[in-house]
């Protein structure tokens, strides 16, 4: 399949190879996933933090089917995003947290553009398109704000309502000089999302300098949590952020997925309006 792949990367345009690879995924997996839908129904494994509250967003991530695929998995898999192809199914998440948010002048923020330099962390190998999950928010919802980050300078690039700057998540200073930018400096954000270094200290690092950032009923997401980590972040939830950042609830969620048993979870954290 991986040569074959290579064979129509190296004799196609980027574009027709885009196009023959969303067709295949469509036929392959979107489409047998929706019949699938109707008769399986597969939610996410989601707990709630501080455990002791009654939350709404813990019963609308425990009401989705995760294996019914939505246009928010189809959007990003033609740009070239992993966010809801196979690996991961992230986009049925996000379409019943923000779905509903389409039309709204938003403010979206995405950490992690999807270097294709194979020799950096995190990368998403020479076929990779760097900016299209920044692409697919875009597109999504048309009337927001798109920015994004990357510590790879040779993908940073601004086009139509996206922005991008240069970060490295493991440096809280340069994570301190990023949310200085003048147009990321004031307004806040209605969502931010962390796909790029996926460590949990990484992780950690950005959360405690740009979770202050997020709009009162904004959203943020840590993707791509790793298993080995899921009782050190349960424990930090727990025992520091519960505490810490009173006026936000967090939400672990596993999401079930027959390709992936490596990293498909996520941490949604949910400002109060
Ligand atoms: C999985 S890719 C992002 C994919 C993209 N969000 C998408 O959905 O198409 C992860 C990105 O994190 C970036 N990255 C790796 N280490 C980083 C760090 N320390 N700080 C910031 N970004 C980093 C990589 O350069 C890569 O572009």
């Amino acid at each position: 399949m991986t040569q074959i792949r290579e064979v129509l990367r190296r004799s196609l345009s980027p574009s027709a190879y885009d196009c023959v690879r969303t067709s295949w995924w469509y036929s392959c997996h979107y489409l047998p996933r929706a019949v699938a839908s109707v008769f399986i129904r597969r939610p996410p494994l989601v707990q709630g933090f501080p455990a002791d509250q009654e939350s709404e967003l813990v019963a609308k991530l425990r009401g989705i089917n995760v294996v019914a695929p939505t246009q928010m998995c189809f959007v990003m898999t033609r740009f070239g995003s992993d966010k809801g192809q196979r690996w991961h199914n992230y986009t049925t998440v996000y379409t019943a947290l923000f779905g509903h948010l389409r039309t709204q002048p938003l403010r979206v923020f995405e950490l992690g553009l999807g270097t294709h330099n194979p020799s950096l962390a995190s990368s998403m190998g020479v076929t990779g398109r760097p900016g299209a999950s920044l692409r697919g928010w875009s597109e999504l919802f048309p009337r927001a704000s798109v920015f994004g980050a990357d510590i790879d300078r040779d993908i940073l690039f601004t086009e139509g309502r996206i922005k991008t700057f240069y970060c490295d998540q493991c440096d809280r200073d340069v994570i301190r000089d990023l949310w200085a930018q003048p147009v990321l400096q004031d307004d806040g954000m209605d969502i931010i999302i962390d796909d790029g270094l996926h460590t949990f200290e990484a992780n950690i690092s950005f959360l405690e300098e740009s979770l202050k950032r997020l709009r009162p009923g904004g959203v943020y997401v840590v993707e791509d949590i790793r298993r080995d980590t899921f009782e050190r972040w349960r424990h930090r939830l727990a025992a520091v952020y519960a505490e810490e950042f009173p006026n936000h609830e967090f939400a672990f969620v596993e999401i079930p997925n027959s390709y992936n048993a490596l990293d498909n979870a996520l941490l949604v954290i949910r400002r109060h309006e």
